[in-house]
């Protein structure tokens, strides 16, 4: 059974649609994470299953049950967001047991559980403090301490890293996945943030402008994207108009660029028949080279254009014929430099296609 259900919701700020109708299910125990661009509809999809937003239209469902009428307090969830600042006046055992003060639990009771809670966010001194005397990623772990302390059905975080800065910020989505596998909750995560989506799930969801474009597991949305919007969310790719030959086999003929790509038919699900299609090469599967390639690789010739170092990393933008490409390749010893000649190496089976 599926921890959350969303059926058929629309969200309508009045003449605004911010969720168009989506069903979507969350599987009991998973890291699902609704990952897509700023203003996509994740915050108002999260708030609507928390209870803090009603649907226009639509059902909501936890562990089997109706919720759109049972309210916020009563859906036992655990909520985390980016801003969702702890009660400054009160200690931080005090702002964790916050959550339990409604519930039927005695005080000798709430003193274990809230050690218990800090202990599992590693923080277990820090209970006579009070947040103003923690760090921001401190902070955190204590607004994740009082949203796990209730034992919730149903984990809801909304880009609780957002405010972390580079470095606290891996480690923390290192340490939350930890947690949510050691108590096997189901949790529901926001960000616009692929990488950290694709490090993170079980699941992602994802979305734009109100609608769900994919859901998949990491490598599966990360390999064939279901839509030209998710293969450029999901890292950077190079999409060329090209011809699909032969079906099936998803044999894919981009004239101008690459010639004929037998691109693998597992990594084409959308494409239906001979025709119109699109190419999908990733930017980090184009790989530049001094000398053509062996058997079985396409090979083709570029002039390298704009050099853009990234660390251990370097984006290149380089012209092969008519097209302008990008390549992200790892940096080795003599990295290529602008207006040289260069062999463009890419396997067939690491390109996607897509309807055109
Ligand atoms: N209360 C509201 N009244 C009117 N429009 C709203 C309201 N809340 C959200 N919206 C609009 O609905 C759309 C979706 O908003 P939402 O907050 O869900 O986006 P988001 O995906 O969480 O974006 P971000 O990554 O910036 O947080 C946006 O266009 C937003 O302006
Ligand atoms: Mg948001």
């Amino acid at each position: 059974m599926s921890a959350v259900t969303l059926k058929n919701i629309v969200k309508r700020f009045g003449t605004f649609t911010a969720v168009h109708r989506t069903t979507l299910e969350i599987p009991e125990a998973a890291f699902v994470t609704l990952l897509g661009p700023s203003g996509c509809g994740k915050t108002t999809n999260l708030r609507m299953i928390a209870g803090l937003l009603d649907p226009t239209e639509g059902e909501i469902l936890i562990n089997g049950k109706r919720v759109n009428d049972v309210p916020i307090h009563k859906r036992n969830l655990g909520l985390v967001f980016q801003n969702y600042a702890l009660f400054p006046h009160k200690t931080v055992a005090e702002n964790v047991a916050f959550g339990l003060k409604y519930r039927d639990v005695s005080k000798a009771q709430i003193a274990g559980k809230v050690r218990d809670a800090l202990d599992l966010v590693q923080l277990p001194h820090v209970g006579e403090r009070y947040p103003k005397e923690l760090s921001g990623g401190q902070q955190q772990r204590i607004a994740l301490a009082r949203a796990i302390v209730i034992e919730p059905d149903v984990l809801l975080l909304d880009e609780p890293l957002s405010a972390l800065d580079a470095n606290l910020r891996e480690d923390m989505r290192v340490e939350l996945k930890r947690i949510q596998e050691r108590i096997g909750v189901t949790t529901v995560f926001v960000t616009h943030d692929q990488s950290e989506a694709l490090a993170m799930s079980d699941l992602i969801v994802v979305m734009s402008e109100g609608r769900v474009e994919q859901v998949g597991r990491p490598e599966e949305v990360y390999n064939t994207p279901a839509s030209e919007f998710v293969a450029n969310f999901l890292g950077a790719s190079n999409i060329l108009a090209a011809e699909c030959v032969e079906h099936g086999k998803a044999v894919v003929l981009d004239e101008a660029t690459f010639g004929r790509v037998a691109v693998p038919a597992a990594r084409a699900p959308n494409l239906t028949g001979t025709g119109k299609a699109k190419l999908v090469v990733r930017a980090e599967k184009l790989l530049l080279a001094r000398d053509p390639a062996p058997e079985g690789v396409i090979s083709v010739p570029a002039i390298v254009g704009t050099v853009d170092y990234q660390g251990q990393a370097v984006r290149y933008f380089v012209r092969a014929g008519e097209a302008q490409l990008q390549a992200i390749n790892m940096i080795d010893e003599r990295p290529f430099a602008a207006g040289e000649a260069v062999h463009l190496h890419l396997r067939p089976q690491d390109c996607a296609a897509l309807p055109g």
